[in-house]
């Protein structure tokens, strides 16, 4: 089948066409016939070799080229007749939109998706700021949270602000004149699409209050009484896993409960290797809930059940010695009898 090869990390020009085989369907998956696939900032990531560790199919070369941000299946890109995908990572094509417009929006607008949805909970009603608003993950998100009934305001260059408003966005700022910390308003979310922003500035403008879905290093820091370098050595030991955000570690939820489990779990005495048993019954970062869920079920069921075979052992232990520490004071006992009555004799 005919396949864009990238033969090499460096320019675009280490991408041209070729043949490869067709890939072959493994259980619970689906074959597509490509239409069309679009490019996007992950596939330049790709051929340039940096990010290397979030873009691993192109580690040898020729490689189908196309990121396939979903796909765990294959290390096969999209740009190529054939593909297999996992049924998770498939939706619907609107029959009012030609294949090209579906490619093209796929990843920007399910980026802006998940972002605002999924991470960021947006509802009806909040008031949400879109950093980089006339940009491709941008110009999704002021769509999508305008149609999810938020206020939007957005930052572009002033040239780009009338196309962010006819957007649905309330208010245009202009980023090289007002810097994110300086923007006059509160946000219950901020989307920063020009992944530009420094967690300091974001925060500095969203609402204070809610549940944070973030969280820096001193926020933990401060919240668990323990210290950076604790909470780094916890990360080193695969126990948490922030994300870097130009720089700055930047830890999630999922790594805050972690952390308050390793905590509690110190502080009664247990070891670190106990500690990192009871967290790894909540499955591995990056799998789906229900499939983390099942993980859980499956995993704590394996773990009751060697602690009642420990204890049916230990229960047999206990009347063991119990057994011997009655033969014991029985044998104490006739001693002792047999020792008063040649006294008395
Ligand atoms: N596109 C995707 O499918 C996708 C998917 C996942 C992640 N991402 C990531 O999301 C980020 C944005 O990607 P994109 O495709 O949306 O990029 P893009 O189309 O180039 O848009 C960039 C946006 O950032 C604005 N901008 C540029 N310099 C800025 C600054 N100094 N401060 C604030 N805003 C600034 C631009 O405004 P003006 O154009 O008005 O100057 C534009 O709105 C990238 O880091 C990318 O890797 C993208």
């Amino acid at each position: 089948m005919r396949a864009a090869m990238l033969h090499g990390n460096g320019h675009l020009d280490s991408v041209r066409m070729g043949e490869i085989d067709a890939p072959t369907m493994g259980k619970d998956e689906i074959l597509v016939r490509v239409r069309a696939a679009a490019i996007n900032p992950a596939d330049l990531k790709v051929v340039s070799g940096t990010d290397g560790g979030a873009f691993l199919h192109a580690q040898n070369f020729p490689t189908a080229f196309g990121f396939l941000a979903y796909s765990r299946s294959t290390r096969q890109g999209s740009f190529a007749d054939l593909v297999v995908v996992t049924p998770d990572t498939v939706g619907d094509k609107p029959p009012n939109i030609s294949h090209e417009e579906a490619a093209a929006a796929a990843t920007a607008g399910s980026t802006a998706l998940q972002a605002l949805e999924d991470k960021g909970r947006l509802r009806s009603g909040h008031k949400v700021l879109v950093n980089g608003a006339s940009g491709g993950v941008g110009s999704y998100a002021v769509q999508i949270a305008s149609q999810l009934g938020a206020e939007v305001w957005g930052t572009a260059s002033t040239a780009k602000a009338d196309f962010v408003k006819s957007l649905g966005a309330a208010r245009v700022i202009d980023y090289k004149t007002t810097p994110l910390a300086n923007i006059d308003g509160k946000f219950d979310v901020v989307l920063d699409a020009a992944s530009r922003s420094s967690f300091g500035e974001v925060s500095s403008i969203l609402q204070p209050g809610g549940a944070p879905e973030l969280f820096s290093i001193s926020d933990l820091a401060s919240e668990f009484d323990i210290t950076h370098r604790t909470i780094r050595f916890y990360e080193s030991k695969g126990l948490l896993t922030p994300h870097r955000l130009n720089g700055a570690r930047i830890y999630s939820r999922r790594d805050r409960a972690r952390l308050h489990i390793i905590v509690r779990a110190k502080g009664l005495g247990y070891t670190l290797d106990e500690a990192k048993g009871y967290l790894d019954l909540y499955g591995q970062p990056g799998e789906r809930r229900i499939k983390q869920l099942e993980f859980s079920v499956a995993k704590s069921e394996q773990v009751i059940a060697e602690l009642e075979a420990k204890r049916r052992q230990i229960d047999e232990k206990i009347e063991e010695v119990r057994l011997i520490n009655q033969i014991c004071k029985r044998k104490i006992a006739a001693k002792k009898r047999s020792k008063n009555g040649t006294r008395a004799v």
